[in-house]
């Protein structure tokens, strides 16, 4: 076992892993990484089949972006944006309202996810109560999805396994409603009609639209696995929020900065939010930054009013290395045409993995989208058999992990409302990059099925 390794298992507190993985003998320590692949301390090469955490949109071992943090950090290290501003924030908030669709024309800064989705839900709070609509404060959001971890935004957040523990200290103005795959209307159903658009309206309804502040939902829902919504859903959200004086908020954490080959994927889905949510890509990961984009008449409003202030703030919000970073890496993914590779190869990748559900009896379906795939798993495609429970929880308590690391990638094995594997590549993978991609998850699903045979 390397030093590092036992130093990690003895100083290092990990992020939502079992205390038996973390003390595996084969806990990979990555040292350094280039384009789609990380290097560990014992040499070997493993595949980024997950962008990291859906985020090192740009790759890795970029210099040029490192030079850019090192040239911002001899410069201006810190200012904040508190009373006044500095160039890099000032040219990110431009370069992002500028990307973003219709009149989404101002940003404002964080540094994570969580922080994104925290800021939108009190700029909502804030904005109602800016024109004297003191009811507003509820939140509804959907069965599954995954917002941040925080209070907060756990609060929004539908997974049960991760609430269930924090329940007594999470706020009770948040309401779940099925996501898209929960939807039980029959096929042919005009979209305004299915059980899963109702349903939002309905809760709204429920609790009295005059206390309601806001819908999030993400384009593309992750937990649940690459949930992609059937055509015009996003039209009847915009539509039912209007109807009821609701903000609507696209969650764009995953979803922006070219995962779907579009800068936010709203504009893909042809709708423009009151607010959209975002970080990962918006640095690639080469900074912590998150943000959201707000409608330029909501912000002129909150500053107008007699509260006059989005009350609201950060030491870091803004960052002048992270935005200076974000600069960059924006610049660099327009000039290298990034998101029309996504548009030009996410049909090559669907196709690929579709095979896999073909080769595979134990695929039930592969879901998703431009740069983003789950691949759901059942006992039997054919006769329909799901996993019995014994090997749901084999799967999910590390053999599937166990899978996917003897192939020396990344990808992510799921249970967040499905058994299965979460695939989302840096955009920069070619098709090598992918049919390396593909090979490996191939020979996961032929060790799954040896061992759906041997456990059955
Ligand atoms: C849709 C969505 N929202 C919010 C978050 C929280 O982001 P962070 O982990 O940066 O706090 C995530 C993280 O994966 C996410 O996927």
């Amino acid at each position: 076992m390397t030093e590092q390794r036992v130093r990690a298992q003895r100083h290092l507190v990990p992020h939502f892993t079992p205390g038996a993985a973390w003390r595996s003998d084969s806990l990979p320590i990555f040292e350094r990484a280039d384009g789609c692949y990380l290097y560990d301390t014992e040499g070997n090469e493993w595949l980024d089949g997950l962008a990291g955490l859906f985020c090192v949109n740009i790759g890795h071992g970029r210099t040029d972006l490192a030079e850019v943090a090192a040239d911002q950090m001899g410069r201006l290290a810190y200012a904040t944006n508190w009373g006044n501003a500095h160039p890099p924030s000032i040219e990110a908030a431009s370069m992002i309202a500028d990307l973003a669709p219709g009149d989404l024309s101002e940003v404002f800064f964080v540094s994570s996810g969580s922080e994104a989705v925290e800021s939108a839900l009190k700029f909502a709070r804030n904005y109602h109560l800016s024109r004297g609509d003191e009811g507003r404060y509820k939140v509804i959001a959907r069965n599954w999805a995954y917002h941040g971890t925080t209070l907060g935004a756990l609060a929004v957040t539908g997974i049960p396994r991760l609430r269930d523990p924090f329940l007594p200290m999470l706020w009770d103005g948040v309401r779940h409603v099925p996501n898209t795959r929960q939807c039980t209307s029959p096929p042919g159903t005009p979209v305004a009609d299915l059980s899963c658009v109702r349903a939002i309206e309905e809760a709204i309804l429920a609790e009295g639209p005059e206390t309601v502040a806001v819908v999030i939902a993400e384009p593309v829902q992750n937990g649940g696995g690459a949930l992609v919504p059937p055509d015009g859903y996003w039209q009847e959200l915009r539509r039912i929020c209007d109807r009821h004086g609701v903000l609507l908020v696209a969650d764009e954490v995953i979803c922006s900065f070219g995962r779907f080959g579009y800068w936010f994927a709203s504009e893909r889905m042809g709708v423009v939010p009151d607010m959209i949510t975002f970080a990962k890509g918006v640095t690639s990961a080469y900074q912590p930054l998150g943000g959201v984009a707000i409608r330029g008449e909501l912000v002129e409003a909150v500053h107008d009013s007699p509260m006059g202030a989005y009350v609201h703030g950060s030491t870091f919000g803004g960052h002048p290395v992270a935005t200076a970073v974000a600069v960059a890496n924006m610049s660099a993914m327009r000039d290298e045409g990034l998101m029309e590779h996504v548009l030009a190869n996410e049909a090559g990748m669907a196709e690929s993995l579709a095979k896999l559900a073909d080769a595979h009896p134990c695929v039930k379906e592969v879901r998703g989208t431009g740069f983003f795939y789950a691949i759901d798993l059942c006992a039997d495609r054919e006769s329909g058999r799901d996993l019995s429970p014994t090997q749901e929880a084999g799967l999910r308590g590390g053999v599937l992990g166990g899978f996917v690391r003897e192939q020396r990638m990344t990808i992510r094995p799921d249970d967040r409302g499905y058994t299965g594997l979460a695939i989302s590549p840096p955009l920069i993978a070619d098709g090598t990059v992918v049919e390396d991609l593909v090979d490996r998850t191939d020979r996961v699903l032929e060790r799954t099925v040896a061992w759906l045979a041997e456990n059955a």
